[in-house]
């Protein structure tokens, strides 16, 4: 049966990946992102199916509802909370507007627009995705903000989870590094991250799909991220020290 999916940050990277591999399964599509429909691909993109909004900014959820009622889109079987944003080095430089852009769009618009779609998604109890990072669970230097507020979405699902319980399935989706621009946009040196290594947004968004179709609460794509990011959960204090140690 065809879906309606709403995927946010769907115009880059994970989430285009995402729209595509939806849209080939015949999906009804809402796409949301922050660039104007004339910088999109006419093929996947039309004022039909996608709503432009800054999700950093307040209001961002109220602007999707809109849409939906616009589109007259009662129905919502899949919102996956993808948008995402980086920020590297250290915080001593980094602007308070980069530090207020990361929190808004990894927890704000997540939790704004969970609760501003309920009304969409219990009458088919529909699945909420939140595309998370395997940094969540990981010491991070130089990425203090961006993991911390990764943890904080772990934090939001969990207990939407218990709130919500049976009537609405809350799914967390830990994403290892992939070759995608977010690495390029948050302003990591090329010389340092060689990003062109990580599997490509196309086989990362493939498991997506196929750990949303499952049912398992929490998923770590890949044997090697669930080791770093269950290490970095039960080791943490171990590890943080023998890093502060490498650091001196
Ligand atoms: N790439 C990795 O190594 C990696 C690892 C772990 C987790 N993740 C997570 O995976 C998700 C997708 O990341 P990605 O690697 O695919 O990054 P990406 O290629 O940069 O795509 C991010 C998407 O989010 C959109 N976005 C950012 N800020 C927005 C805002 N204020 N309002 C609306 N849309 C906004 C971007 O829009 P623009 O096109 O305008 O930039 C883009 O469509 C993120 O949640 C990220 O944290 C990525």
């Amino acid at each position: 049966m065809p879906k309606t999916v709403l995927i946010t940050g769907a115009t880059d990277g994970i989430g285009l990946a995402l729209a595509r591999l939806y849209h080939s399964r015949g999906d009804r599509l809402i796409l949301v992102g922050r660039r104007t429909l004339a910088d999109l691909d006419p093929q996947l993109f039309d004022d039909a199916n996608y709503c432009q909004v800054d999700l950093s900014q307040v209001g961002a959820a109220a602007e999707i509802v809109r849409f939906l009622q616009a589109q007259k889109i009662a129905q919502i079987h899949l919102l996956v909370q993808n948008a995402g944003v980086g920020y590297v080095g250290p915080i001593a430089a980094q602007s308070a507007a980069s530090i207020r852009q990361l929190v808004n769009v990894h927890l704000g618009a997540p939790a704004d627009l969970t609760q501003s779609l309920l009304p969409w998604l219990h009458p088919v109890r529909g699945k909420v995705v939140f595309i998370s990072s395997v940094a969540a669970g990981l010491p991070a230097p130089d990425y203090a903000v961006y993991v911390a507020t990764k943890a904080a979405l772990d934090g939001l699902a969990r207990n939407l989870r218990i709130e919500l319980g049976d009537a609405l399935p809350i799914q967390v989706i830990h994403v290892g590094a992939t070759r995608t621009g977010m690495h390029r946009k948050a302003g990591v040196d090329p010389a340092r991250m060689d990003w062109t290594r990580f599997p490509p947004a196309e086989d990362v968004a493939a498991n997506i799909a196929l750990a949303v179709e499952r049912n398992r609460a929490e998923v770590t794509l890949g044997a090697t991220n669930w080791i770093l990011y269950r290490s970095g959960l039960w080791l943490g204090g171990m590890i943080d020290r023998l890093l502060m140690r490498r650091s001196r």
